[in-house]
């Protein structure tokens, strides 16, 4: 399993470790170089994926990066399954090989450091450890150095390395043409941007070689440490790890003992692999939290696109309009307030109609007109309604109709703030018959210097999860930190938004086609995301913003659905839109949020990505494909339905002429019947998708329907 051969390296003996992943196709080596400085290398099929990297830290007391000797090993294995609460698949395999190397700098008082690898069949773990020892109890990591050797200038899938966001569309370059800087200068709708490193990206960075490996690097498991960020050499190709500063720019506070979080390095020749990994995921904690009966995936409608798009407001005096910070101050000649009693019903009788479970509601609370961009601390406290908005007779409606509402708590980055009536405002939510809370840290973090993916910041996170989990509150964190596969440890928290969202449609130059397409190969590595879809009306000069559009189709909509997993979903467009398409809107009420299996049919980051999923506990089968700006053709075989069983099809297609910006509406529904030798024909439009459901059906329900050719 592990192998360690001694060379002569100058005049030090040292030793070369070596761990196989349980199939053979990953090979990891270890060894400390003739300077005792730790060094890892990854090769997949014999081929390299990282060259000789270096490892360590740059403590505030002196340099852990070099005269190391090797105390010991350990090797370990495990080979197990395990359920999550919920997620794509029903149980998952947790198969690995792992070495720990046990290092010591010898000095007065000597430093001992840990290095934990663990090999999977798709991918590398590895963490630091600091065990307990002499002289090293509280300390400062002021620079981690940890090297990704890169064997050459891969084509990569990119944003800026942003302390503050992860907002932006992403760049899709050689790894030596990374410009952060430019990017961030070229989209000032992000509230917030701080790339202070131009050369630097944001993880998890897909990157594709020349000779078509795929690889992912990311972090699992993200616990009191600041996120990583990758400096990119460009002329070397070596990425190292950068890790997002506090205000006078220390990385971490750390006692002993304790682990990073994982570094994780997936590879594979297929893409669809690295969509299906659980590498991330396997890398974190089990859940910490016992009676998980009260964690419920949901559907929601919500006050919140006609914020978007300026039909109403957040505030009660409807002045305030969406936008950026120079635009804050403009009237909004339109705008009234959104979240008023009475048009929160008209939400509430809508999901109640029409199968959806819940109605978030934005701009329920005194505060809005004091909102980002003005410093303030003591903006909201999260329990004190505007006049209009009467929070007993919605409970009281929303639960005679069966519908839950959904808590707002945006910060606007005030953190002190939220910590101080947190409590308070889940006591509230508890006594008013919430059972989910969306969060939300528009702007810069106050106190003032503190970043989004700062280590306190990655605290606060991590604290509202567990919070929330003590009351029996669900949570949606958006502009937070990107998910690490935290989700696995607190299984309330279902989703996170931590990128740019179809929101950025309503009031910016958008998303481009190919952007759900990248998302799913670097932002949902780590989770779930409250990507908000389903905007039917497309273009947005209806309302007023002829610049505004959704570049997708509407079947792309749809299939969003089942490509974006999350067991939280919003229908994110106004229940008049979808009154009007309500053929369409079936699709979203039918698909299921929680399933048993997944399979990524076909995928290729930047282009297209196809799924099929069995929604947990049925043998109900839902499709999603997606293409960017170009039109995509393939074969899919349904083999993975259940041999001998009919099953109903509805299909959910881009109309004849459909295109993401000319005919973005045109879609058309059929009905088919189809089985396992079926092979299905996606003929998807420019910008466009697919939508489909499959349910096992009787001979008798599906007379007078055809069989699918
Ligand atoms: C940004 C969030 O992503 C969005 O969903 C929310 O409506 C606004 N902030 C206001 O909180
Ligand atoms: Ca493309």
């Amino acid at each position: 399993m592990v192998a360690c051969v001694f060379v002569m390296t100058g005049t030090l003996a040292q030793g070369v470790y070596t761990l196989h992943s349980p199939n053979g196709s990953l090979t990891l080596q270890f060894l400390l170089d003739g300077s005792g400085a730790p060094h890892y290398s990854l090769s997949y099929k014999n081929k390299p994926v990282l060259q000789k990297s270096s490892m360590g830290f740059q403590l505030a007391e002196g340099d852990l990066t070099s005269d190391f000797v090797v105390l010991g090993t350990d090797t370990a294995s495990a080979n197990e399954h395990w359920q999550p609460v919920w997620g794509e698949v029903k149980e998952i395999r947790n198969q690995y090989r792992q070495l720990t190397v046990h290092l010591k700098k010898p000095g007065t008082p000597d430093r001992l450091m840990d290095i934990n690898f663990r090999l999977f069949n798709d991918g590398l773990g590895f963490r630091y450890g600091f065990p307990l020892q002499q002289g090293l109890q509280y300390f400062i990591v002021t620079d981690e150095r940890t090297q990704f050797v890169l064997t050459g200038n891969h084509k990569a899938f990119w944003i800026p390395g942003d302390y503050d966001t992860n907002e932006y569309a992403y760049s899709t370059t050689n790894i030596s043409a990374v410009d952060g800087k430019a990017i961030a200068d070229s989209n000032p709708e992000i509230a917030v941007r701080v790339v202070k490193d131009p050369s630097s990206v944001a993880t998890p960075l897909m990157m594709k070689t020349a000779d078509g490996l795929y690889i992912n690097i990311h972090e699992a498991s993200l616990i009191n440490y600041p996120a990583m960020q990758l400096h990119v050499d460009k002329g070397s190709f070596i990425l190292t790890s950068s890790l997002v500063p506090d205000p006078v720019g220390n990385k971490a506070y750390l006692r002993t003992p304790f682990s990073t979080p994982w570094r994780t390095v997936l590879v594979s020749d297929k893409a669809t692999d690295i969509l299906s990994s659980k590498t991330i995921l396997n890398l974190n904690e089990p859940s910490q939290i016992k009676d998980v009966s009260w964690i419920k995936p949901y559907k929601m409608i919500g006050v919140w696109w006609e914020m978007h798009i300026n039909k109403s407001t957040w505030d009660y005096a409807g002045t305030q309009a969406m936008g950026r910070v120079e635009d804050y101050a403009k009237v909004n000649p339109t705008g009234k307030h959104g979240a008023t009693t009475s048009n929160t019903k008209r939400y509430i009788d809508f999901a109640a109609k029409n199968g959806i479970d819940a109605v978030l509601v934005e701009g329920w609370n005194v505060g809005w007109e004091d909102w980002f961009g003005k410093w303030k601390e003591d903006v909201f406290d999260f329990l004190t309604p505007y006049p209009d908005y009467d929070v007993q007779e919605l409970h009281r409606y929303a639960a005679s109709k069966g519908v839950k509402i959904v808590m707002h708590h945006e910060t606007s980055g005030s953190v002190t703030n939220y910590e101080r009536y947190m409590d308070k405002a889940y006591d509230f939510m508890n006594a008013n018959g919430y059972e989910s809370v969306k969060t939300g840290y528009v702007g810069r973090i106050i106190p003032r210097g503190e970043f989004h993916d700062g280590q306190w910041m990655i605290n606060h996170f991590n604290r509202v999860a567990e919070k929330t989990a003590a009351h029996h509150i669900t949570v949606d964190m958006h502009e937070s930190v990107r998910p690490t596969g935290m989700y696995r440890t607190y299984p309330n928290w279902l989703a996170c938004e931590a990128a740019r969202g179809n929101e950025f449609n309503a009031w910016s130059k958008g998303n481009p086609p190919e952007h759900e397409t990248i998302l799913p190969f670097t932002r949902l590595m780590g989770g779930p995301m409250d990507y908000t879809p389903g905007i039917f009306q497309i273009k947005l000069d209806i309302y007023g913003k002829k610049d505004n559009a959704v570049h997708t189709t509407l079947a792309k909509q749809l299939a969003l659905y089942v490509v974006m997993f999350s067991p939280l979903q919003m229908a994110a467009d106004l229940p008049e839109n979808y009154e009007i398409h309500l053929d369409a809107f079936q699709f979203i009420r039918d698909v299921a949020l929680d399933w048993d299996d997944s399979k990524v049919l076909e995928a290729e980051p930047g282009d297209y990505v196809t799924i099929a999923r069995k929604a947990k506990g049925t043998d109900k089968w839902f499709l999603g494909a997606i293409t960017d700006e170009n039109k995509h053709t393939s074969s899919v075989p349904l083999s993975f339905l259940t041999a001998g069983q009919k099953y109903l099809m509805t299909v959910y297609r881009d109309g004849d002429g459909a295109h993401w910006d000319t005919n973005p509406m045109a879609y058309k529904i059929e009905k088919f019947w189809v089985d396992a030798k079926t092979v299905l024909k996606l003929n998807l439009a420019e910008g466009g998708g697919c939508a489909i459901s499959m349910e096992p059906a009787t001979t008798e329900r599906l007379k007078g329907i055809n069989k699918y050719k």
